[in-house]
């Protein structure tokens, strides 16, 4: 049977999406990216040149403006993947509580999204390519082979969320991160462009229960299993 080659993972923060897009996406020798890092990347540039979050037409020049590279890692420092904005390596600046906190305002700005799109399709041309994110399946790749929709309960996610950036040696109360995941769940699926929502086409795959191991078996299946 062939193996699709564009594979659609969508879901809200700390679903395990880019753990788990990573993994399927070595799996099959398929290119992975994670359109998050690069709203994260935009919303790096925006704080460190000092423009306003809610001034959408400086934000939507800052993005065509911007280079961004997401590429093989190139230190082993337990990165999944190399983010680079204008040649600097930002991969871990772009994972910080205050990247969490604007990240979502950049990302519901039209024409910050009409650029990251275009690239995201560019890149996807080729196929055999892996793309996680909030609207791959509706709106970046509506045709690819396999959508997957990718879930937790909040409580679970940040949990998940916890421990990651606690791994990292940033200790943040449960219930802020909680919170936090709550509102960036609500400005995701509110926004009038390209809101967080499962294609009708997806798989939704429900991860609370479930380890990386198991969660990535599941998705696996739906992978291998015919379209319908
Ligand atoms: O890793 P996590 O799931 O927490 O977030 P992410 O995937 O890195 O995405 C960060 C933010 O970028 C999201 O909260 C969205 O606001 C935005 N985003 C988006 O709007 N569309 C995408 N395709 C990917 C991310």
């Amino acid at each position: 049977m062939p193996t699709p080659r564009t594979i659609a993972i969508d879901g809200p923060a700390g679903a395990g999406k880019s753990t788990i897009g990573a993994l399927v996406a070595e799996r099959l020798g398929y290119l992975f990216l994670d359109t998050g890092a690069m709203y994260r990347a935009v919303a790096h540039a925006a704080m460190r040149r000092g423009v306003d979050p809610d001034d959408a037409d400086a934000l939507g020049r800052l993005a065509r403006e911007v280079r961004i590279a997401i590429g093989p890692p190139t230190v082993r420092d337990g990165r999944a993947y190399t983010v680079l904005l204008d040649g600097e390596d930002v991969t871990w600046a772009i994972r910080s509580g205050d990247i969490d906190r604007v990240v979502p305002q950049v990302a519901r700005v039209p024409a910050v999204r009409d650029a990251m799109v275009e690239q995201q399709r560019a890149l996807a041309g080729n196929g055999r390519v892996v793309m996680v994110g909030r609207d791959i399946g509706t709106v970046v790749l509506p045709d690819a082979e396999r959508k997957v929709f990718l879930t937790a309960s909040a409580a679970e996610r940040a949990r998940r969320r916890g421990d990651e950036l606690a791994a990292r040696g940033e200790v943040r109360p449960r219930q802020e991160l909680l919170h936090e995941i709550l509102r960036r769940d609500e400005i995701d699926s509110e926004r009038v462009v390209s809101p967080l929502r499962p294609a009708e086409d997806a798989v939704v795959v429900q991860t609370d229960w479930l380890s990386v191991g198991q969660a990535l078996d599941k998705v696996l299946r739906v992978i291998a299993r015919p379209a319908a």
